[in-house]
């Protein structure tokens, strides 16, 4: 079917206590894998996009494969710009069919932030695109950070209230103690679920939970067998992820994992296979390895059997 807008895919969720997977994509393989998990699974789907995903692949080879891809699987999917900070990309996105934008003004101190939001949730809005903001910052929780430290970086219940209600924006990425990449926790993984709480009793709008790879040992295990070096890599375990979705959390963003899959799928039928140099031979493998990936997180999330 036809692109729809985040609030289409996550309103329903956060009312029912599902999250909707924001799955990064840079190329055909990925997108393709995530379509084929999603038509699987009869789930829904965020296809999302860094800004330099989209210098490395290009707005209309996005756009034309999201699109082509979501009506040939018959899914309900957004296409959804991720941490936009340049005003030209975001300008771009809206220009090229992208139904959903990120602005990630988390850097700025809140005034600031709340202005970069509310402008481009004026730009839009007239355009039937919905808008995704971040409050707190995602830097992850060392064990030798101060309390007070990690306390600031964190999201505050009252402001995030404040902040929505000033800008008038969809969605609302929060900061509980996860971090982008593989390497999220030192000791224990631990997610601040309280103050999540705090935050889905004020703030009625769909939460989005950024930096939720799972580092899961089998794919980490499958890189490492064929020669990545990736020593200590954490991620946040699967029942964080359970805990989460009780408390407004209506989207969970995936990219580490798909990376990890992608990378020890390539590395296993390069070594197993030498003879083999057919791109489509090393890539289908990596292609249906993401798949499996992503279908696990559509059971975990509960998004699987909604369509
Ligand atoms: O949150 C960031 C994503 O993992 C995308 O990263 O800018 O390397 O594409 P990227
Ligand atoms: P991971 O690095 O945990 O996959 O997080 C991805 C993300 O938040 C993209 O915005
Ligand atoms: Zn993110």
């Amino acid at each position: 079917m036809a692109l729809v807008n985040n609030n289409d895919l996550m309103v329903p969720a956060r009312r029912d206590g599902y999250a909707v997977g924001g799955f990064n994509t840079s190329n055909l393989e990925i997108t393709a894998a995530i379509f084929q998990a999603a038509a699987e699974k009869r789930s829904p789907v965020i296809v999302a996009t860094s800004q330099s995903a989209i210098k490395y692949a290009g707005y209309d080879n996005i756009r034309a494969m999201v699109d082509n891809m979501s009506r040939e699987a018959d899914i309900p999917a957004s296409l959804h710009l991720d941490h936009g900070t340049d005003m030209e990309i975001i300008k771009g996105c809206i220009e090229h069919g992208w139904t959903s934008l990120m602005i990630d003004g988390s850097h700025f101190p809140f005034d600031e932030n709340i202005a970069a939001t509310k402008a481009v949730v004026d730009l839009a809005h007239p355009h039937g695109i919905s808008v995704e903001a971040e409050l707190g910052r995602l830097e992850g929780v060392e064990d030798e950070i101060s309390v007070d430290s990690k306390d600031a970086s964190m999201t505050d219940p009252e402001e995030a209230a404040q902040f929505v209600e000033r800008t008038g924006v969809d969605s609302l990425a929060v900061a509980i103690g996860t971090s982008h990449g593989a390497y999220k926790f030192k000791g224990e993984p631990r997610l601040d679920i309280e103050r999540l709480e705090k935050i889905a009793a004020l703030v009625s709008i769909p939460l989005v939970l950024h930096g939720a790879s799972a580092v899961p040992p089998e794919v980490l295990e499958l890189a490492q067998r064929y020669g990545a070096d990736l020593p200590g890599a954490k991620g946040v375990p699967a029942e964080s992820i359970r805990a989460s979705l009780k408390h407004g959390v209506a989207k969970v963003n995936i990219d580490t994992d798909l990376r990890l899959a992608f990378t020890g799928h390539v590395r296993q039928i390069l070594t197993e296979s030498p003879k083999v140099f057919d791109p489509r031979k090393i890539l289908a493998a990596a292609r249906d390895g993401m798949a499996e990936v992503i279908k696990a997180k559509m059971d975990l999330f509960g998004s699987a059997g909604r369509v």
